[in-house]
C-alpha cells in the first residue's frame, strides 16, 4: 500500500455495491468536491441492475460486474473478486452495501485495507433488520458505524459512529432515513482520514494521528 502520508500519490480506492450506492455517491461527491488526496479507481457490483453502477459510469469511474451466480462457491466468486480488484492496485477497498459474506481468506487478504459501513451502533445489532431490531428492543438512539472489516461479520475495529435519536413516531423506513443521512457524512470522512494517513489498523487497535482512537474521536454529533 503507497503510504500517504511519504507520497504524492492519491489513495487508490475500490468500492464494492449491490445497490443503490447513495454511500458511493457521497464519496465521489467527496472527491470531486475537496481536497482529498484519494480516487475511485473502480466500482464493482455482484448484481448488473445495481444503480450506483450508472452512478460510477456518470462519474467517469470503470464499473465493472461480477455475478455470483456464475460461479459454484463462494470461495470460487471470492477468488475471482479478488483478482478483479487487484487489476486495480488499490489501497483501500470500500464495502458500500455490499450484500455478501467474505470468506476468510478474501478477509484476510485485505486485512487492514478493507472497511465497511453497518447501519448500527457496532456492537449492537450485527447483520440485518437493524432500524426494526433498534425499536423493537425501545432503544432511543440508534446510528452507523464505519469499521475495519475482519473475519468476524460486523466485529472489526470501529473507526467512526454517529447517533441518531429515535422519536416515538419513527418507523424502520424513518430511521433508516435518518441513519443513511448520517453514514454520508461518516465514510467520506473516515476516508479523509485514511487517503491523509491518519488513521490505521495496527494488530486490532485503530490509530488516529498515531494514537489509539478515543471513545470521543470515534462518536461524531449528528449532523443534520
Ligand atoms: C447502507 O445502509 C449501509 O449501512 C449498508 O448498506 C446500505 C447501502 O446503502 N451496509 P447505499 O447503497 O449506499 O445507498
Amino acid at each position: 500500500m503507497s503510504d500517504p502520508t511519504t507520497s504524492n500519490n492519491p489513495l487508490r480506492i475500490v468500492v464494492l455495491i449491490s445497490g443503490s450506492g447513495t454511500n458511493l455517491q457521497a464519496m465521489i461527491d467527496q472527491i470531486h468536491h475537496t481536497e482529498v488526496p484519494a480516487r475511485l479507481v473502480a466500482v464493482i457490483s455482484n448484481r448488473a441492475d445495481a444503480y450506483g453502477l450508472q452512478r460510477a459510469e456518470q462519474a467517469g469511474i470503470p464499473a465493472r460486474v461480477l455475478n455470483h451466480r456464475d460461479y459454484e462457491s463462494r470461495e470460487a466468486y471470492d477468488t475471482a473478486l479478488q483478482t478483479l480488484i487487484d487489476e486495480y492496485r488499490p489501497d483501500l477497498i470500500v464495502l458500500a452495501g455490499f450484500m455478501r459474506i467474505l470468506s476468510d481468506d478474501f478477509v484476510r487478504h485485505y486485512q487492514g485495507r478493507m472497511i465497511n459501513i453497518h447501519p448500527s451502533l457496532l456492537p449492537r445489532y450485527k447483520g440485518l433488520n437493524t432500524h426494526q431490531r433498534a425499536l423493537e428492543a425501545g432503544d432511543i438512539e440508534h446510528g452507523c458505524s464505519v469499521h475495519y472489516v475482519t473475519t468476524e461479520l460486523d466485529s472489526g475495529p470501529v473507526i467512526l459512529q454517529a447517533g441518531v435519536p429515535i422519536e416515538a413516531s419513527d418507523t424502520p423506513e424513518s430511521l433508516a432515513q435518518k441513519v443513511h443521512q448520517q453514514e454520508h457524512c461518516i465514510y467520506p470522512q473516515v476516508i479523509d482520514w485514511i487517503a491523509r494517513g491518519r488513521v490505521s489498523l495496527q494488530d486490532d487497535t485503530v490509530l488516529l494521528d498515531g494514537q489509539p482512537i478515543s471513545e470521543q474521536q470515534r462518536r461524531c454529533q449528528a449532523k443534520n
